[in-house]
């Protein structure tokens, strides 16, 4: 077809009303200036298909032309309908509902179960489902000798990793995930059973003896308990502080296409257990550039150490020295939506354990960062990390423990993204094309014919 003109007639579904409405203008039209030729390619929510553009060749034997995304910058990788995030406008809506009102109206177990099944709970079914998760919090004996065998020191985070990964092996049923009930099943149990090893991985970082879940507690009560608790029978959590953690929590359970959420969708498109998958979403959100930047945020609080010194500090920025860490997002230019209300949530914590003396800094940061016009033009606002470190550290966790919490609620968000992703009849298995930019052909030399000498 090199050279001739060709054009398709297109129809697209309208999604809102399921109709088919053929609709001549959206579509794209492209020319390909190698050959002359036309394609005419459609426009559905404000996309096109990648493959479309395979139809675009110089001959019949070439391969077709191939889109190049390094980093996924600007592909949609499925079509979801859990999350919605208008970076622009600092908008984070959760099956529609915005996260201000979750976070101020909602828990934890609530907005998960509006994350895995679309619908806000029933009080019935709030409560069947409260009662299934906390009669999932316990894990197989086997698990603590696991868990026992790290060294004292073991970063939680990895022995979090690992000990998820283990889990598949005690629920070997898990492997059907074909079948829907099973899916459920096992992600009851993950969201339930990820507090109780990363509050084991603390225990074992502390040398302390780890707790066993209580059940007649709320879940973010019972988290707190199987953390701190030493002597008492009951470890009873400060309200405020079991509110504050539920808010984090709230805040923290999905953002949409992320690393570890696209992690977690490409393992379990090979059909693995849900187990293995989470692991590597885990392994993912483990990296300093996604959960490990709030820990970041700590260690500048603590370099400045004065309010004195943030101007010196803003303009070493300005200068190209650093970052501002817990300043910026890929997706949000606005004030990230996440940051101020943790914010509001620091309050409530300081008021319960006293007022962080790294709080006047960063609120220094802020207000100087805000009204800079190097901040300002590049549209760099406060991020979800800036303020949450603050509220681990005065709950008396240490920085490693930062991507362990956020992991724990993180969980009903790579299920949720999991169980749409499996479910989806338009997913395969995930795998991206290359641009093969090595070698030729090229004959095999064998060793003794390669010379003996070292490259310098
Ligand atoms: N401090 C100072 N300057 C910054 C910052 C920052 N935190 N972030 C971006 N910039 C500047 C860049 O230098 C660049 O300036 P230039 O145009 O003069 O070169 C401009 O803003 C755009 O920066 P990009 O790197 O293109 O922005 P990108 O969207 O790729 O990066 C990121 C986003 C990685 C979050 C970045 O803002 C950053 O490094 N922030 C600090 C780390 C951080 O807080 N990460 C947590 C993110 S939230 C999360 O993962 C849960």
């Amino acid at each position: 077809m090199a050279g001739a003109a060709r054009a398709r007639t297109l129809t697209r579904i309208r999604a809102s009303e399921h109709e088919e409405a053929p609709m001549a203008t959206d579509t794209l039209s492209v020319t390909d200036n190698r050959t002359g030729s036309e394609y005419e390619v459609p426009i559905v929510d404000g996309s096109i298909r990648a493959t479309e553009l395979r139809r675009i060749k110089v001959d019949e034997d070439d391969f077709g032309l191939m889109s190049y995304d390094p980093a996924f910058l600007n592909t949609a990788s499925c079509r979801s309908a859990i999350t919605f995030i208008d970076g622009d406008a600092g908008i984070l809506r959760y099956r529609g509902y915005p996260i201000e009102q979750l976070a101020e109206e909602s828990t934890y177990l609530e907005t998960a179960y509006l994350l895995l099944f679309g619908e806000l709970p029933t009080s019935g079914q709030l409560a069947e489902w409260a009662d299934e998760i906390t009669h999932h919090t316990f894990v197989h004996e086997s698990m603590k000798r696991l868990m026992e065998a790290f060294r004292y020191d073991a970063h939680p985070m990895g022995m979090l990793v690992s000990s998820v990964a283990a889990l598949s092996t005690f629920y070997p049923e898990a492997a059907q995930v074909g079948d829907p009930e099973n899916r459920l099943l096992q992600a009851k149990r993950l969201i339930a059973k990820v507090p109780t090893l990363a509050a084991w991985a603390y225990r074992h970082s502390r040398g302390l003896p780890y707790v066993y879940p209580d059940n007649d507690l709320s879940f973010t009560a019972n988290f707190l308990s199987m953390l701190f608790r030493m002597a008492e029978p009951r470890y009873a959590a400060d309200p405020a502080l079991e509110r504050a953690l539920e808010v984090l929590f709230v805040l923290h359970a999905d953002h949409e296409q992320n690393c570890s959420a696209s992690a977690m969708r490409s393992i379990g498109s090979s059909r693995v257990d849900p187990y293995s998958a989470l692991a590597g979403a885990a392994a993912a959100l483990y990296g300093p550039l996604h959960g490990g930047a709030n820990e970041a945020v700590l260690r500048m609080l603590a370099e400045i150490g004065d309010v004195r010194r943030v101007p010196a500090y803003v303009e070493r920025v300005k200068e190209g020295d650093f970052r501002l860490m817990g300043f910026g997002h890929r997706v949000y230019k606005n004030y990230d939506p996440r940051a101020r209300i943790i914010k509001e949530t620091a309050d409530a914590v300081f008021a319960v354990t006293g007022r962080s003396p790294l709080l006047d800094v960063a609120l220094e940061l802020e207000r100087i960062a805000l009204e800079d016009e190097y901040f300002v033009s590049r549209k760099l606002y406060p991020n979800v990390d800036f303020y949450s470190g603050l509220i681990y550290e005065a709950l008396g966790l240490p920085t490693a423990m930062f991507p362990v919490l956020f992991a724990i609620p993180r969980t009903a968000g790579w299920l949720a993204q999991w169980l749409e992703g499996v479910d989806d009849p338009e997913q395969k298995i995930a795998r991206p094309r290359q641009v093969y930019v090595g070698e030729d052909e090229r004959d095999y030399t064998p060793v003794r014919d390669r010379g003996a000498l070292v490259p310098a």
